[in-house]
């Protein structure tokens, strides 16, 4: 996943692209040690890699009025950060606190699509419980929530590690990096093609949500 997402730069209080137009996938992320920041690029180019769609990382490590922004111009926001003591790290957590602001001002982000993923060092890790903590914040908002369409893989004798959706989640992508391993080597292949398929997905849906909204 080594292509470099396309770029959109939303002008300030830029609104979401009109019906029929570019799906614009804002992916907002926190990584700690670059492990999670990975599987942010993959979901990134899983993204752009649709035609009609152009996808931006967006780290909320510092939440300024560009990054708010950016996100009040996306079609999409795909929510990402490690989990850390079983849900999303601190700092994505001071970006959601933050994000009340948006919520007060009549849902702000009603209607954008929204998704999510997870890496940590565990298989499970409690991995979940940071989706399902993302899913919650995206119905807070009115955001209308996309999980992965893919069965479970590595889940036969004859299945392999390199199956997609290895870690067999519905509710967004997971990835897995071992411990000893750096952001060079972790997380495997095998979960950035997953991630990499969740952006695909979000973005096939956010133009299909664009056509309807024309149709309507
Ligand atoms: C404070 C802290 C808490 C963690 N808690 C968990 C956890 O609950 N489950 C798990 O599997 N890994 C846990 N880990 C491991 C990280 O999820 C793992 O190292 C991950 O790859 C870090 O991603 P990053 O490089 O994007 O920060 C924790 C790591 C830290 C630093």
């Amino acid at each position: 996943m080594s292509n470099p997402p396309e770029q959109f730069g939303a002008p300030r209080g830029a609104q979401p692209a009109v019906a029929g137009g570019q799906a614009r996938i804002a992916v907002a992320y926190h990584s700690g040690y670059g492990h999670t920041a990975k599987q942010a690029d993959a979901v990134a180019a899983g993204a752009a890699a649709v035609p009609g769609a152009v996808a931006e990382l967006v780290p909320v490590d510092e939440l300024t009025d560009e990054l708010w922004d950016r996100l009040a111009g996306a079609d999409a926001i795909i929510f990402g950060a490690p989990t850390y003591m079983g849900s999303p790290s601190a700092v994505f957590k001071a970006f959601a606190e933050a994000s009340a602001e948006v919520w007060a001002a009549d849902l702000g982000w009603r209607d954008k699509i929204a998704a999510g993923f997870t890496n940590s060092k565990a298989m499970s890790g409690d991995k979940l419980n940071s989706l399902v903590d993302f899913a919650v914040l995206a119905a807070q908002h009115g955001m209308i929530w996309v999980g992965l369409d893919i069965f479970p893989g590595w889940a036969k004798s004859t299945a392999s590690i390199e199956d997609l959706n290895r870690l067999g989640s519905w509710l967004g992508a997971m990835a897995q990096s071992d411990a000893d391993l750096s952001a060079e080597k972790a997380p495997p292949e095998t979960d950035l093609r997953t991630a990499a398929a969740l952006g695909a997905r979000v973005a096939a849906v956010t133009l299909r949500h664009q056509r309807g909204s024309l149709a309507a």
